[in-house]
């Protein structure tokens, strides 16, 4: 079977600054065995990509390391909102995030009068994203209709963050949504396994990686994810909305296993290799038994994976770019089958439906029977005239 290549518009791919968790390289090669032919790249490296000299730090390792092909984003800062100055920046990426709750990384705005200049100088033709949990989406989505222009939220994960959305759509507020496939497939009942615990233990409601190893007595940085795991009902109300949600994203947020194990483990959990098996399998199967009546096609993939990010991102079509995916193939998740540098999967041991066999990215095999085949350095910046 022939698919598009495929768009993720948001990875985490850590250079500048931590290449011990992923490279430009490393995540780009994992996005091509993944069947991702363009990638988004999030802004908050070390140091976080808010200026034209660390957007140019990040495009130039991007510009000799990448294999598939990019954009990075710019991080809304406390001082960086003068956007309309004529430097021509904002043109050069892929959008602006704004971090608005707490996250991996420094970059978060608290004070909403700065959302305000941000959303003022931000130019209309490039997009904003927002890191928006619960009523600090309220709060975004309100900046978007006062300003009167787009806004898209990343990762949603909570039944009433989808109703939200659902119902600012419909009164025609200009407002774009994501969901991860580990929103999508993993639920706060999961924890306990994530973290290396016995099915069955009791946590509260969305708990932290510290109440959990009270309760359960383990490690449990590997479940530690931001937005958090949510409940059942939440992971539910995902499924019964599939056409609220625009885009399928993988927050690829590579860390270390150490990292996750360790004191104080970073949230995030690697995506990019494990999201079209996963959703093939869904589409093959009807999804694990979540989705109480609706059913995901291989039409709603190629839109929410494809056709809306291409629009909503304003991305060019990649010529001659496609994937074959072999939709009989079964097998079993494995990192260490991966080409991820973090070392690790919280889908680690999925029975899975649909392997990516080939990618094809402009006229050249990229990705073929396991192997990256392109060198580094052929990505392109799709920003880039
Ligand atoms: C992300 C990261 O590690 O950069 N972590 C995460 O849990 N999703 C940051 C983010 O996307 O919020
Ligand atoms: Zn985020
Ligand atoms: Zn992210």
């Amino acid at each position: 079977m022939r698919l598009p290549g495929l768009i993720d518009p948001h990875v985490h791919l850590r250079e500048p600054g931590a290449t011990h968790k992923e490279d430009w390289d490393t995540g780009t090669s994992a996005a091509l065995a993944g069947g991702f032919t363009l990638v988004l790249a999030m802004p908050n490296t070390q140091p976080p990509v808010t200026d034209a000299a660390t957007l140019n730090m990040a495009l130039d390792a991007a510009r000799s390391k990448a294999r598939c092909d990019y954009a990075q984003f710019l991080g809304a800062g406390p001082d960086n909102a003068d956007w309309d100055r004529p430097t021509g920046l904002p043109l050069q990426a892929a959008g602006l995030k704004m971090y608005l709750d707490q996250t991996y990384g420094p970059l978060r705005l608290d004070d909403m009068t700065l959302w305000q200049e941000h959303f003022k100088h931000w130019p209309k033709e490039r997009p904003i994203v927002a890191h928006a949990e619960s009523r600090t989406m309220a709060a975004v989505i309100l900046m978007a209709a006062i300003y009167d222009r787009p806004v898209h939220i990343a990762h949603v994960s909570l039944r009433e963050e989808i109703m939200l959305i659902k119902a600012a759509k419909e009164r025609g507020i200009k407002v774009t949504c994501e969901v991860t496939p580990h929103h999508l497939f993993l639920s706060q009942d999961d924890i306990p396994a994530l973290s290396g615990a016995t099915a069955g233990s009791v946590v509260e409601e969305r708990p932290s990686a510290a109440t959990v190893q009270k309760t359960v007595g383990v490690r449990s940085g590997q479940s530690e994810v931001r937005p958090r795991l949510a409940t059942k009902e939440d992971v539910d109300a995902l499924w019964q909305n599939l056409d609220v949600i625009d885009c399928f994203a993988t927050d690829h947020a590579p860390h270390t296993l150490a990292e996750k194990d360790g004191e104080n483990p970073p949230p995030g959990f690697p995506g990019l290799e494990t999201m079209l098996p996963l959703l093939l399998t869904a589409v093959d199967a009807g999804p694990f038994g979540f989705a109480q009546g609706r059913l995901l096609t291989l039409d709603d993939l190629i839109q929410k994976m494809v056709i809306n990010p291409r629009r909503i991102f304003s991305l060019p079509e990649q010529p001659e770019t496609w994937v074959e995916v072999d939709e009989n193939a079964t097998y079993e998740i494995r990192a260490a089958q991966t080409h991820s540098r973090c070392g690790w999967t919280p889908f680690e041991g999925w029975q899975v439906k649909g392997r990516v066999r080939k990618v094809v990215l402009r006229g050249k095999t990229a990705f073929e029977d396991g192997k990256v085949l392109v060198e580094p350095g052929y990505g392109r910046n799709i920003r880039e005239k």
